[in-house]
């Protein structure tokens, strides 16, 4: 059975199937990335472009790593060394870049709704790594198989998503994907960085004390504080935000149970998380980077099928 969609532009428009699907196709995915040899000849027909307007390092490698173990030919474009720099559009880039022939587009982009913009635009299919606070799709879905790996189903779990809420593309795609899951949802973090309608807009829990948020939760999804999308103060000092929202191993060893400790990086050290924690055997971090490649074979070798069909 295919995707619903043409493009994966956020999850907010995949159905449970798509989603069940994505993890099935990972699974196989997976179990390639353990053979000594880990490619397969899939998508040997297929040239993908990295199109990142904003800085990554997880995203843009994984997609990278995922395109060639399934033996596309790959392009890397990078906004800060390109001709958008002499005042060329979004898509005249993008014409130009699919004159050569590219099938499948994966974008990056400060602006929200950018990919969705241009996938009006162009004939190629676009997948979205991540669009100013909007969505960031392939985030949730490696981090809903991760906890689908370490619990074995996402629905009926209990996901407290910390910090900065209004500013995460990762909490908005998170949110999304776990619901349609079946898990619970409850977001935590100051007032300031929680936005008002989230509770009746998105069906999640809300509350500003991060313990009891800790206390109920079976995971937490850890975020950092998104400073170059605050464009005033909305909190006192990153030490202050600290105290009161850091997780630390005393708050961790207080709780009445073992949770897992998620966060999608990068991590602010000893400001949303601090060392005792990232890099204790709760925290499953590095597990959700490898998942992250394997997710992403998923999506592309999905997306270039549906492109096929068309
Ligand atoms: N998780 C994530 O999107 O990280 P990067 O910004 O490094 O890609």
């Amino acid at each position: 059975m295919p995707l619903s969609v043409k493009h994966l532009l956020g999850i907010k428009d995949l159905t449970l199937q798509d989603i069940e699907l994505i993890f099935q196709t990972a699974d196989n995915f997976k179990e390639v990335l353990k053979r000594p040899i880990k490619k397969v000849p899939t998508l040997r027909d297929t040239t993908i472009v990295n199109l990142f307007f904003e800085n990554s390092t997880r995203t843009r490698i994984s997609f990278e790593l995922a395109e060639k173990r399934l033996s596309a030919d790959v392009i890397n474009f990078t906004a800060s060394a390109s001709s958008v720099k002499k005042g060329e559009t979004l898509i005249d880039t993008v014409n130009n870049i699919l004159a050569m022939k590219v099938d499948l587009v994966i974008m990056r982009h400060s602006a929200c709704g950018a990919p969705h913009f241009l996938s009006k635009h162009i004939q190629a299919a676009i997948v979205n790594a991540g669009d100013g606070i909007n969505e960031h799709p392939t985030q949730a879905l490696l981090d809903s198989f991760s906890i689908r790996e370490k619990l074995g189903d996402v629905k009926g779990k209990k996901v407290a998503i910390v910090g900065d809420i209004t500013h995460s593309r990762v909490a908005m795609s998170n949110i999304y994907c776990l619901k349609k899951q079946g898990a619970e949802v409850t977001v935590v973090g100051p007032p300031t960085l929680i936005p008002k309608y989230m509770a009746e807009a998105m069906g999640v829990n809300v509350t500003y004390n991060l313990r009891e948020a800790l206390e109920w939760c079976d995971v937490a999804n850890v975020l950092r504080i998104q400073l170059e999308r605050q464009n005033m103060p909305l909190f006192s000092s990153l030490r202050e935000y600290n105290l009161f929202y850091g997780i630390s191993r005393e708050l961790l060893d207080g709780l009445h149970k073992e949770i897992i400790i998620m966060h999608p990086g990068p991590i602010n050290r000893g400001v949303e998380l601090n060392s005792d924690v990232a890099d204790s055997k709760q925290s499953i971090i590095l597990q959700q980077v490898e998942n992250g490649v394997a997710i992403r074979m998923a999506v592309l070798y999905l997306i270039a099928g549906k492109k096929a069909e068309n």
